[in-house]
Order: structure tokens, then C-alpha cells, then sequence
């Protein structure tokens, strides 16, 4: 399935509200230091979760106000798991958790072993219910989609069934990529771009979110 298809279809969102765009725009300014760049990563993804939980079921529950007795939505069924893929995934938690305080926090750790370029997962704990729960997969570059779709992976193996996954850019190979493994699970992204470099950068992309994130470079 293309990208055009697959955003047909509703398994790929990409949020155009300008807010983001305009929060995005600044992310990708190379000039943009890294105390605001780690803000905007958390509001960026904070408009993001809003929009990746908007379908969550509801069901109506007796509320007393000051003023009378009603009934009134509130949300029902399965709870959220958050797995951040680290490094650059844990950028983006604090955004999630601050619209879903009581989720569970998941951490899937992947490296790309540079011979046979498959990524290799070094560490992985999730709670222990995560089976029971909506899990929401959280890494801010979709690029390949190597290493994205084995913590899809790890989290399935472990159970989940509802899986989906906040980004902040995409690219088309890694939206492709993991649609073809895994097209049950929902892409919520800001922006998809051109696509890889040679280096497997997603261009014009933000670079190395990590670096970027934590003023390693
Ligand atoms: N990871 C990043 O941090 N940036 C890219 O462009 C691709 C992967």
C-alpha cells in the first residue's frame, strides 16, 4: 500500500493543524538550541497524542455536579501502555503522559548492529499487563522503519494487540515499512518527508533527533 493509499484508509494521520507545523518548523532549524528543541519535541508530541487518541471508546457515567445528577462520556475500556524506543523516543514521553497520566511506562532499547544493518534489541521492559493495554509506540523518526518495527514486534510478542505509533517525521519508506509487517498498526505523524539520504537520514528531515534532543553532537 502507498503512503497516499494507507493515509486513505486511516492507518497513516498526518497532523496539519498549525500549530504543529509551526512547532515543527522549529524543529527543524538547525539553529534552534536544545533547551527549546526538547520543549517543543514534548508539545509537538502532546498534539500528536491528542490526535492518536481521539477514537478511544467512551461510555456514560452517572456524575453528580454542584447543580444536578447527569450523565456524562467518560473514557472506557483498555488502558494505555507508553514504550518510548530509546534514546529518542524518551524525548517525547513527558508529552503523552501529561494528557495520559496514568499510563504505564514501557522502554524498548535497539541498536543497528553495523554489519548486517538489522536492528538488535539491547533491552526491553515492559509492564508486566501490557497484553491487556493500548500500547503507544513512541520514536520521533520513522526512517527505515528497521528498528520501528521490531519494538512492534517486542511489544506483540508480549502480548499487545491494539499497537500504535507517535512520530514526529516520516519518511515513505519507513510509513511502507512498517504498514507491509504490521498493517493493523496506526501511524500518527507531523509531517512525512522527501525521504532517506544515503545515510539513512530523513531529509529535509531535523537530524539526529537524539543528538538534537540531548546535546550529544
Ligand atoms: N534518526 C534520526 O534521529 N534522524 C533521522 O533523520 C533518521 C533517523
Amino acid at each position: 500500500m502507498s503512503v497516499a493509499e494507507a493515509k486513505k484508509a486511516g492507518v497513516v494521520i498526518e497532523v496539519k493543524h498549525p500549530l504543529v507545523q509551526h512547532k515543527v518548523a522549529y524543529l527543524r532549524d538547525k539553529d534552534t538550541p536544545t533547551v527549546h528543541f526538547r520543549k517543543l519535541v514534548n508539545e509537538v508530541t502532546l498534539l500528536l497524542t491528542y490526535e492518536a487518541t481521539k477514537d478511544m471508546p467512551t461510555e456514560d457515567v452517572e456524575v453528580e455536579t454542584p447543580l444536578e445528577l447527569g450523565r456524562f462520556p467518560r473514557i472506557s475500556g483498555k488502558k494505555v501502555a507508553v514504550c518510548p524506543i530509546l534514546r529518542a523516543g524518551v524525548g517525547m514521553l513527558d508529552g503523552v503522559l501529561s494528557l495520559i497520566s496514568s499510563a504505564r511506562v514501557g522502554f524498548i532499547g535497539m541498536y543497528r548492529d553495523e554489519e548486517t544493518l538489522q536492528p538488535v534489541e539491547y533491552y526491553s521492559k515492559l509492564p508486566a499487563d501490557v497484553a491487556d493495554r493500548d500500547v503507544i509506540l513512541l520514536d520521533p523518526m520513522l526512517a527505515t522503519g528497521n528498528s520501528t518495527a521490531a519494538a512492534v514486534e517486542t511489544v506483540k510478542r508480549a502480548g499487545a494487540t491494539s499497537v500504535r505509533l507517535i512520530a514526529i517525521i516520516a519518511a515513505p519508506e519507513g510509513i511502507e515499512r512498517i504498514h507491509r509487517d504490521h498493517p493493523d498498526v496506526q501511524i500518527v505523524v507531523a509531517a512525512i518527508d522527501r525521504g532517506l539520504n544515503e545515510r539513512g537520514y530523513i531529509v529535509p528531515g531535523l537530524g539526529d533527533a537524539g543528538d538534537r534532543l540531548y546535546g550529544t553532537k
